[in-house]
């Protein structure tokens, strides 16, 4: 267990945040989940933090759970429901849980917890919602930096944008924060949607998950169902379950492919509000750019790592 990443997640659950700790929660000899911080994106503050204290007792982690950012730094919340549905879990119905949020201050806790490690210890932080906690963390206790090991992150996209033709979701929800972060001079993946577009489940393994006997896969296949039945999928092969390839990048690294390049968010209030501006241009100038960005995976073995996560969650469960 010496080899196990100590992780804080800081999530919006979500149909893939729920897919990525899944994979998270599958893989106890990989990861350390030392707690999970929520933040307002894909539904309020109130349903994803209800949401992540559900998920983590349905996948058996005993973790903390801290409710974070209600609205972006400077901007409004606004949420995702067309694509996760009200309850934001694809209305998929989670078992209800006793447990309660452990604070509603999840920019202390994360502190706490990355303060807290054993001296010469390191985090990684896995940021798959709008950047604002994260942000809010590095500002506010920049001693937490040198504890920072990596951050791998869903968000952005070197030449695509989902909610605009060239913003992304996560970083469109707050981009002051994304920008915080991306200039913050730690190191970075960024699992944007050029490489998540290859990360993705059809509709075959949604229906095969969604009908076994199993609860994990049961849900998770009927969650995925759900993205493949919203308008944005009408007519399309297969879902983006985009929050997983941040736990899958950390688990099998080789199946990724990804460039390290300077990273820029535009802040403005253009019609390119959001946009992460990645520069892969031959003739850039010269220097250690700290964030890697994500550009291929291969896609087969995307969906038979997640599918096997799942199975190896739901076995370990009945067990
Ligand atoms: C991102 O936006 C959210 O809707 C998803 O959970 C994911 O984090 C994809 O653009
Ligand atoms: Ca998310």
């Amino acid at each position: 267990m010496e080899n196990r990443r100590n992780i804080l997640m800081d999530c919006d659950p979500g149909i893939d945040d729920a897919a990525a700790l899944c994979v998270a929660a599958a893989h106890p000899e990989a990861f350390r989940i030392l707690g999970i911080s929520t933040v307002a994106g894909n539904q309020t503050i109130e349903t994803v933090t209800e949401n992540a204290l559900r998920l983590t007792q349905f996948f058996g982690l005993d973790v903390p759970v801290a409710q974070g950012a209600k609205v972006p730094l400077t901007r409004p919340a606004k949420t995702a429901a067309d694509i996760h549905g009200k309850n934001g879990l694809g209305d998929v119905e989670i078992p209800k849980t006793d447990r309660k949020a452990v604070s509603d201050n999840a920019v202390v806790f994360l502190r706490d917890q990355i303060m807290g490690l054993p001296k010469g210890e390191r985090v990684t932080l896995v940021p798959t919602g709008p950047l604002t906690n994260i942000a809010l963390l590095l500002k506010v206790f920049p001693e937490v930096r040198e504890r920072v090991e990596e951050i791998v992150l869903m968000g952005g996209g070197a030449c695509k944008g989902n909610v605009t033709p060239v913003s992304e979701f996560n970083i469109f929800a707050d981009p002051e924060a994304a920008s915080i972060v991306f200039e913050s001079g730690l190191p970075v993946v960024m699992c944007g949607l050029d490489v998540t577009g290859k990360c993705g489940v059809d509709r075959e393994t949604a229906k095969e998950l969604a009908g076994s006997g199993k609860k994990i896969a049961r849900a998770v296949g009927s969650m995925i169902q759900f993205y493949l039945n919203s308008p944005a999928y009408r007519n399309r092969p297969a879902a983006y379950v985009h929050d997983a390839a941040t736990f899958l990048y950390l688990l099998h690294p080789e199946i990724f492919r990804g460039e390290r390049m300077p990273v820029s968010v535009d802040c403005s209030d253009g019609i390119t509000r959001g946009m992460t501006i990645c520069d892969a241009r031959p003739t850039r100038p010269e220097g250690e750019y700290h964030t890697l960005v994500l550009l291929d995976a291969d896609e087969k073995k995307f969906l038979e790592y997640l599918v096997e996560a799942v199975h190896m969650l739901d076995a370990r469960l009945d067990g």
